[in-house]
């Protein structure tokens, strides 16, 4: 019988591999076989169903290299008895950062200027050239109030906003956030509860100049009544790091001057990316010396 062996789906920073490596495991590169192996460590674009996991008859942990779980049958997981585990907090700033960025970038319009600066539509300094919103002061609603969303909300008090925060059945109630809110961010989990949070009646209620910002999960915002929301002037401005069927954007989303879009970058710094593969090593590794494994999804 072989030595234990783990699935990596696809390539991870090095640091990762070097823990696996360390630890004597046998690594398979590339996709989502379990059967005959010990570990899977994935990524969040990897949909793990109860027909994968039922395959894996060896497999000791699911290791998700993201801190959603979303794109894993968790359900399934626990009736076959195999483990999963995420890669919390190393992400926290990084994803606040992103999520603080995309605020000030619908905001102040920064890619809007960027482009007509590009294009050689700036023709010089003028006193109504570029308009945005003042962002100091403002309030500024947080949904969700996990380690992202309070990490958030540290930024916010370094612009003196006041923050609103809902959560669960926690906090402010969501329709008087949205109602309160200049700007709205999202750090929910998608779960069946938070699939389409916002929807047109959520849009309806936000205030006409208020900015929606996304760096949770596509899935949480209905995209098609998010881009008639923008197209129609319910809301002034959206940036979002996550769609809901990614990487596809719905229909007209591209086409709007008042959205900033970007590509699913919230934990994407070196040092992060480095930190979630470790992690998720970690995690594989110590299911397969048995182990209490650190970051278990309950
Ligand atoms: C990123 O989206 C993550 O869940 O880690």
């Amino acid at each position: 019988m072989s030595g234990p062996c783990v699935r990596v789906s696809a390539p991870i920073p090095e640091a990762g591999l070097r823990i696996l490596g360390r630890a004597g495991l046998e690594i398979r590169m590339g996709g989502l076989e379990v059967r005959g192996v010990d570990a899977l460590l994935c990524l969040l674009t990897d949909r793990v169903d109860a027909r994968l996991l039922e395959r894996g008859d060896r497999l000791k942990i699911v290791a998700n290299m993201a801190v959603g779980t979303d794109n894993i049958d968790l359900a399934a997981a626990r009736r076959l008895g195999i483990p999963v585990s995420n890669t919390p907090d190393v992400l926290t700033e990084a994803t606040a950062d992103l999520a603080f960025g995309l605020l000030l970038a619908a905001a102040r319009r920064l890619v809007w200027g960027d482009r007509l600066v590009r294009t050689g539509g700036f023709t010089g300094w003028a006193p109504m050239l570029g308009l945005g919103m003042d962002v100091v002061g403002r309030t500024l609603g947080i949904i969700g109030a996990g380690q992202i969303g309070r990490a958030v909300a540290a930024r916010a008090d370094g612009f003196r906003m006041e923050v609103l925060l809902t959560d669960k059945n926690a906090g402010v109630p969501l329709a008087e956030l949205l109602e309160r809110s200049d700007f709205v961010s999202l750090h929910v989990s998608l779960t069946p509860e938070t699939h389409h949070l916002i929807g047109e009646r959520e849009l309806r209620r936000m205030r006409p100049h208020a900015v929606l910002v996304n760096t949770a999960r596509g899935p949480i915002v209905d995209e098609c009544a998010l881009v008639r929301a923008l197209q129609e002037g319910w809301i002034a401005a959206a940036g979002l790091d996550v769609f809901e069927n990614e990487p596809e954007l719905a229909p007209g989303l591209a086409d709007l001057p008042n959205v900033v879009l970007a590509p699913h970058i919230g934990s994407a710094t070196v040092g992060t990316r480095n930190r979630m593969a470790e992690i998720a090593a970690q995690n594989v590794v110590a299911a397969l010396e048995g182990k209490p494994i650190p970051n278990l999804v309950r």
